[in-house]
């Protein structure tokens, strides 16, 4: 199986560390890719790592990791509540999908209770801060580890 794992972020997560820094912490997007590439390269893994505002391009990455990928951990951000095209491309990958959130979203507006993800997602993280991304990369690993045994 690939080792190949596709870290995807949804809107406005460009903006991380400097959008309200008392619900996403003060960590910018390149921490956490910096991060994350890190334990990848602990962990055995490729990475792609992707962020954008646009719902397209995180589809056409998602049909790109079916091609390749050994699984994805996604930030859908606000697409999350919203997306069904995301949750249909998603729908199309065959290997493990881990769902992250940096906040809780269940202590939030109700509106954010409701993900189209879960709905394909293998597990959930959320409220753990970016530290959620690491918890995700870990559970992917052995996961890809547990199929090639
Ligand atoms: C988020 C939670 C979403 O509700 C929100 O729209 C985001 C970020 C999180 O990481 O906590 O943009 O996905």
């Amino acid at each position: 199986m690939s080792r190949l794992v596709y870290v995807l972020n949804g809107p406005n997560l460009n903006l991380l560390g400097k959008r309200q820094p008392h619900i996403y912490g003060h960590e910018t997007l390149a921490d956490v890719e910096r991060d994350c590439l890190a334990l990848a390269a602990e962990l055995g893994l490729q990475l792609r790592f992707h962020q954008s505002n646009r719902e397209y391009e995180i589809i056409d990455w998602i049909h790109e990791a079916r091609e390749t990928a050994g699984a994805i951990v996604i930030n859908p951000a606000a697409f999350t509540h919203t997306s069904v095209a995301i949750l249909d491309a998603l729908n199309t990958f065959d290997a493990p999908v881990i769902e992250v959130h940096i906040s809780n979203v269940h202590k939030r507006e109700e509106f954010r209770h409701r993900s189209f993800v879960s709905l394909r997602a293998d597990g959930v993280i959320a409220g753990l801060g970016t530290q959620g991304y690491q918890l995700a990369l870990r559970r992917v690993a052995r996961l890809i580890d547990e199929k090639v045994a």
